[in-house]
């Protein structure tokens, strides 16, 4: 039996989608039954005729810092992918983001070890890599700087990553892979696919910050394949491209008919917004929308080094401009 944590997600859905292809045992956790409907369509998206693999899916109920719940979850389980994490770089998030990615992240690792699962697959991204302060394009062994300013989702899932690692000091097997911005489809509100949406609804300002862009399918298809090899213990880079944002806006605007931000957003502009962020939301109790620390990933180039897994699985990734299209495609039909 497989386990996949997240699976009523964005990278989640199309982990279960991938797997059901080609196992017939299957189990994934939920917490509110109205997301396994976002599952089946992701599902309908790519095989309308064929739904027999959705309904391989053995749902349960668990949140990951319900250790009780979890339990029973992983009798019978050798393999999990856990991919769920909260996704949010709102400071005032932070105690949230800390109970779900790293106090979640050490149950999972700790029924693991219980369980004596043979190897777990841990979603993480580039955010758990080493500080942003330095020139080089960051890699797999890059050192995280445990002074640097970073954000509270970064703090969070290095955090979950520590937690992986103290997994394999205690005996467990494991492969991580850390993700730049994943392109794909279907949760058109939430983590990375809401960008979809922003621009939909129409975008001010731009940034020319460069940052690494990654397909959905290349993700999952890649996590799955060092899952299944005899790679144990190492940790991959998943970025196709360093694009700037405003590319990456662009791209987007064409491929749904939307219109292109046409401000840049000066440094300026962003200390005077993220101040005026932050006041909002305290007269007015609203959520944020930009944080001193998103701020500056908007103000800061990141080039991501992709070579290690290219190498090692001797893997092409998609342009993100098709990624891009494909992604369009079903959002323009999700609109309609
Ligand atoms: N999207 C990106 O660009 C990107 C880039 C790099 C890395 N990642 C990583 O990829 C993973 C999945 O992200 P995503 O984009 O798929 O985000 P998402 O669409 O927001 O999905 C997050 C998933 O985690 C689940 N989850 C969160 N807290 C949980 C908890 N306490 N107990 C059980 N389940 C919980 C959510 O369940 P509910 O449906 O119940 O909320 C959902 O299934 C995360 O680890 C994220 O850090 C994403």
């Amino acid at each position: 039996m497989i386990l996949v944590t997240g699976g009523t997600g964005l990278v989640g859905s199309h982990v279960l989608l991938y797997l059901c292809q080609k196992h017939d045992k299957v189990r994934a956790i939920f917490r509110n039954e109205s997301k396994i409907k976002k599952v089946k369509h992701v599902f309908e998206y790519y095989q309308e005729s064929n739904m027999s693999f959705f309904d391989r899916i053995e749902w349960v109920q668990a949140d990951i810092i319900d250790l009780p719940a979890l339990e029973k979850v992983f009798e019978g389980v050798e393999y999990v992918y856990h991919c769920a994490a909260m996704v949010s770089f709102d400071p005032s998030d932070y105690h949230a983001l800390r109970k779900s990615n790293i106090e979640g992240t050490a149950n999972i690792v700790n029924l693991c070890l219980n369980f004596g699962i043979k190897k777990i697959a841990y979603m993480s991204s580039v955010a758990a890599l080493g500080g942003k302060d330095l020139n080089d394009p960051i890699r797999e062994d890059s050192p995280w700087n445990s002074d640097g300013d970073h954000n509270v989702y970064a703090i969070t899932k290095y955090g979950a990553e520590m937690e992986i690692w103290r997994g394999v000091q205690e005996g467990l097997d494991c492969i991580i892979v850390n993700p730049g911005i994943i392109v794909g489809p279907g949760f058109w509100k939430s983590s990375s696919g809401s960008l979809f949406t922003r621009v939909f609804r129409g975008m001010r300002y731009y940034s020319t910050a460069i940052n690494g862009y990654v397909d959905i399918h290349d993700v999952v298809k890649t996590f799955i394949q060092l899952m299944e090899s005899d790679i144990t213990n190492e940790r991959f880079i998943q970025v196709a491209e360093n694009l700037s944002s405003k590319s990456f806006i662009d791209m987007i605007a064409q491929a749904i008919n939307a219109k292109s931000p046409e401000k840049s957003v000066s440094p300026l502009i962003l200390k005077f917004g993220w101040r005026y962020d932050w006041l909002r939301a305290k007269l007015l109790g609203k959520r944020r929308r930009l944080t001193r620390h998103l701020a500056k990933i908007l103000t800061k180039d990141t080039y991501y080094d992709n070579s290690k897994l290219k190498k090692t699985l001797n893997f092409e990734y998609k342009p993100i401009s098709q990624s891009v299209e494909e992604t369009a495609v079903l959002f323009n039909r999700d609109q309609a």
